[in-house]
């Protein structure tokens, strides 16, 4: 197996941990989720059902029933009037399962108490005269009620997985609503997988970009450094030409976008030359008619080499064109005034200028004002050249 495959096998292991990773953290999220909504429909149910069994513990002690009646029948102790009364409350008050009268002192604080004891939970009433004036002292009403029965009567949805659960305590907070109901349902996976698959696809456009990114500026430096051990002048040469078409454009006014693009262009311009012979790059004489054409081809060379990166589609044609004269008479293309890109046409002055003033191994450079001298009467755009020169003269 050789390294490539390796490192697809290694790409594909990475994808499928990450996905791993993020299906489960969505289903931690989503689960959370759930259980959040399961338990606010936990509280309210048994807020709605606590609810019921006050309205309906309500109804019987404020006089839906025959308070006098069951007063005199509980001080008389007449059984079968008793009898009768519980099954009068029994089909009004559907919730409750018996009736006793149980040996208990009623503190008249309230009509009536709801309590849970061993399981069950109880609401015990004071037995009172229509105007609650006059209580039996020491015995009250007792029905134990079936929330459960209730809550199936009443609140409970067919679909619904709640239950209820008594637990010991006094009073009304004894009544749990406990949802039975499995927290991870299909749809959650299905959601988690989705967000699974949607971060696994940001993650890997990410990675593509940086990766295409990293490549670029790691292979461009590479060549770069290259081309800086071939001819050691064009190294240099190259960064100084883009600072000085930098500084041009943004005399221009050009956006730092713009000013980025020529800067590239700048340090690229030449990097061409790494397909041309040492021995004429570095020739100290002058050049042959053939060893000037095979020099000339560098602008194409570089335009090859640029193009390769997707994201330098326009550094590569300006390096294409950076000497395109004004007149026709620059190469590869011949091309003249405007169709000549702007970019390039600054590239050149640049160009030319760091030439000029820069000593070479077969003559000392010129000095600027002879060299602006000398670039007023070439093909160059003058306006350009004027804005160097007004720059140096200052
Ligand atoms: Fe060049």
């Amino acid at each position: 197996m050789d390294s490539s495959h390796v490192i697809c096998l290694n790409n594909k292991l990475v994808n499928i941990i990450i996905f791993l990773i993020i299906f489960i953290l969505s289903l931690f999220g989503l689960h959370q989720l759930n259980s959040d909504r399961i338990s606010e429909n936990e509280d309210l149910t048994e807020n709605a059902l606590h609810a019921f069994i006050i309205s309906n513990a309500n109804g019987v002690s404020n006089g839906y029933f025959q308070w006098d009646e069951m007063l005199r029948a509980v001080l008389n102790n007449n059984q079968a009037q008793l009898n009768r009364y519980e099954n009068e409350i029994t089909s009004m008050f559907s919730m409750n399962d018996d009736m006793e009268i149980i040996e208990k002192r009623f503190d008249g604080s309230a009509l009536y108490d709801i309590i849970t004891r061993d399981g069950t939970t109880y609401i015990e009433f004071g037995i009172f005269d229509s105007n609650a004036d006059f209580y039996s002292p020491d015995q009250m009403i007792r029905f134990s009620i079936d929330p459960q029965n209730i809550f199936d009567q009443t609140l409970s949805n067919p679909k619904s997985k709640y239950h209820v659960e008594i637990i010991d305590s006094s009073g009304i907070e004894g009544i749990r609503v406990i949802n039975t109901e499995k927290p991870l349902q299909l749809f959650h996976y299905v959601s988690a997988f989705s967000l699974a698959l949607l971060g696994l696809f940001l993650i890997q456009s990410f990675r593509q970009f940086s990766i295409t990114s990293h490549y670029e500026i790691d292979g461009l430096s590479n060549i770069v450094m290259l081309l800086s051990k071939k001819d050691s002048y064009t190294a240099e040469h190259s960064i100084e030409v883009a600072n000085i078409a930098v500084f041009i454009a943004s005399q221009l006014g050009y956006s730092k976008k713009e000013q980025r693009t020529l800067l590239k262009a700048g340090h690229l311009h030449d990097i061409g030359k790494i397909g041309i012979s040492e021995s004429i790059l570095n020739k100290s004489g002058k050049l042959l008619y053939e060893e000037y054409e095979e020099i000339k081809k560098h602008s194409l060379i570089g335009y090859e080499i640029v193009s390769h990166f997707p994201n330098l589609k326009e550094v590569a044609l300006i390096v294409k064109h950076h000497h395109e004269l004004l007149d026709g008479s620059g190469y590869p293309d011949g091309l003249k005034g405007s169709e000549i890109p702007f970019k390039s046409q600054i590239l050149n002055v640049a160009d030319v200028f760091n030439a000029l003033t820069t000593d070479r191994p077969y003559r000392k450079g010129f000095d600027k004002v002879q060299a602006f001298e000398i670039m007023a009467q070439m093909p160059l755009n003058q306006e350009l050249v004027t804005i160097l020169r007004t720059h140096y003269k200052k």
